[in-house]
């Protein structure tokens, strides 16, 4: 499965005034679910119609998706000889990491677990993982993201992908998840996120909470035309606020601990 563009690529193609197109806001007349509870409003087949977008390599979701990869590439490139951990948090059809690990020469050393609560999606990213050859590498699980103990064993992890998850939680949870962080990461761990930048744009806030937490940016690309944003954030430890210097304490985290409430339908490109 051939990866995407370039986060050069990528870039250029933001500046299309995309930013309504395909991730954005497309579904507008979901937008009402946000707080009522996740399904309440929205029929099984909403996320996997909400995935359809990625179909369109021209749609803002596309370029989003080749960002993220271009991170995931960046991330793996950066990993020192050795096992690499990567988790994903409501990974969707898994593309992000599926794609770029396939054509890596880190394969052989990946062990992700990527974990999505919807079957039809599982099933999509386990068919994917299997046609690129990397299902020895990248297992799919159905089970709550929201859960700590839906990555047990795959933590301190050396990647984590939270993409299209601080756009359907509460700024509190946003806020909650990124705190967490430490524990989830191994020393140098990199943490890769994605938030729309529509008002009120919270991006500013979420950069500074992982700095707060013991992280450096690697990077914050926002395409111009575009209301998407992809965060790249790595743990140097440190902080009063990570409680660890050393990092990658994942002991400390209680495995019955919910991160979040997902209420969002995705109407943004979260
Ligand atoms: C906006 S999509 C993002 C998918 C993928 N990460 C991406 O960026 O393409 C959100 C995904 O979260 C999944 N989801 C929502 N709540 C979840 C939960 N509590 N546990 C696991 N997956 C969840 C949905 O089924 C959906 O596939």
């Amino acid at each position: 499965m051939p990866e995407s563009g370039s986060k050069d690529d990528a870039r250029g193609a933001g500046g299309q005034g995309d930013g309504a197109r395909g991730a954005g806001g497309q579904e507008d007349g979901a937008r009402g679910a946000g707080g009522q509870g996740e399904g309440a409003m929205r029929d099984a087949a909403h996320w996997v119609r909400w995935h359809q977008t990625y179909e369109d390599p021209d749609s803002a979701l596309s370029l989003r998706l080749r960002l993220v990869q271009s991170e995931v590439r960046e991330a793996l490139d950066r990993q020192a000889p050795g096992p690499i951990a990567i988790v994903s948090m409501c990974a969707g059809q898994g593309r992000d990491v599926i794609d770029v690990v396939a054509s890596h020469r880190r394969r052989e050393d990946v062990r992700a677990r990527l974990v999505e609560r919807d079957p039809a999606l599982v099933a999509f990213a386990r068919r994917r993982a299997a046609a690129c050859g990397v299902s020895r590498h990248v297992e799919v699980v159905e089970a709550d993201a929201s859960l700590v103990c839906s990555y047990a064993g795959f933590l301190p992890a050396d990647l984590v992908l939270i993409c299209g998850v601080f756009g359907n939680i509460g700024e509190g949870d946003i806020r909650g998840t990124v705190s967490r962080m430490p524990s989830f990461c191994a020393p140098g761990g990199t943490v890769i996120w994605t938030r729309h930048r529509r008002p009120p744009d919270l991006t500013s806030s979420v950069r500074g909470w992982f700095v707060h937490a013991g992280f450096e940016e690697v990077s914050f690309v926002a395409p111009p035309g575009t209301v998407l944003s992809v965060g790249c954030h790595r743990f140097v430890g440190g902080s009063a606020a990570a409680g660890s210097a050393a990092g990658g304490n994942s002991q400390d985290l209680d495995p019955d601990l919910r991160l979040f409430d997902f209420f969002g339908d995705g109407a943004l490109p979260a």
